[in-house]
């Protein structure tokens, strides 16, 4: 339950479980970026290998900068030639590898978010690959905003079912102005129309009146 909550996605364990299971194919998930207060969040860092990078060796490096950091990242997190470093800082003991075996995905789960860990996490990943005489490295950089609050917020569908809400009054309230508008019109016709029908009526006898008076005086 929590872990939905979460990832705020729902469609991503699902491509999670697809990138898991279906080992060839690697899909760079982007990681969700709100994260709630006393949960744990997870850190999606997934960075596909090419073909040839298979043997390659793969370093991780996870840094924090705070929302007010001014660009001052520190490390929080390493995996460098196959051991897991964690530097001191405010994530001591809350940073939890979730990476695959094959290293493409190096995510972090970060336990017991707090409001402090509000900012800017960046995932680098280094791959090198030895030949005979030279070296050969990628690097890739992926970059989460983390945005913590204190409460869940919504779930989707409830606030889908309230944008429901809003379109059915707003065409509700269409429907009602144009039925208002029409029946205005169709009424002040008719007035029209019985108004004259009025002045015929009342026209008509006088004529027949005048035409009737005319053969009695005779
Ligand atoms: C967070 O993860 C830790 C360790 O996996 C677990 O013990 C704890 O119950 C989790 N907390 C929440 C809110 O899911
Ligand atoms: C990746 O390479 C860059 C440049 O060589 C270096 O500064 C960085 O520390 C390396 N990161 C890792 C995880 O090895
Ligand atoms: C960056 O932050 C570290 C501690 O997180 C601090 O020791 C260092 O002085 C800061 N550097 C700058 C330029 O603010
Ligand atoms: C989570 O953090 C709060 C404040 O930092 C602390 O009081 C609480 O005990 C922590 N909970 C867990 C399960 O670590």
């Amino acid at each position: 339950m929590a872990t939905w909550k979460d990832t705020s996605y729902w469609s991503l364990p699902l491509l999670l479980l697809f990138v898991r299971f279906c080992s060839p194919v690697c899909v760079e998930v982007p990681s969700g970026t709100e994260a709630v207060q006393g949960q744990n969040m997870t850190l999606l860092c997934i960075s596909c290998m090419q073909r040839e990078e298979v043997f390659a060796i793969t370093n991780v490096e996870w840094y924090y900068e705070p929302s007010d950091g001014n660009g001052n990242r520190s490390l929080i997190y390493e995996y460098i030639d196959g051991r897991h470093n964690k530097p001191q800082s405010q994530f001591t003991g809350r940073l939890q590898w979730i990476g695959s075996k094959d290293l493409q995905d190096v995510s972090l789960i970060l336990q017991n978010v707090t409001i402090t860990d509000s900012g800017r996490f960046f995932c680098q990943v280094n791959r090198t690959l030895h030949f005979e005489a030279h070296q050969h490295s990628t690097q890739s950089n992926l970059e989460i905003t983390l945005i913590v609050s204190k409460v869940a917020s919504e779930d989707f569908t409830s606030v889908l079912s309230e944008i429901m809400m809003y379109i059915i009054l707003a065409f509700l309230t269409l429907w009602l102005l144009i039925e208002v508008v029409y029946c205005y019109r169709k009424i002040s016709k008719a007035e029209e129309v019985t108004q004259e029908s009025v002045t015929d009526y009342l026209a008509i006898p006088s004529e027949n009146k005048e035409n009737c008076s005319v053969p009695v005086e005779e």
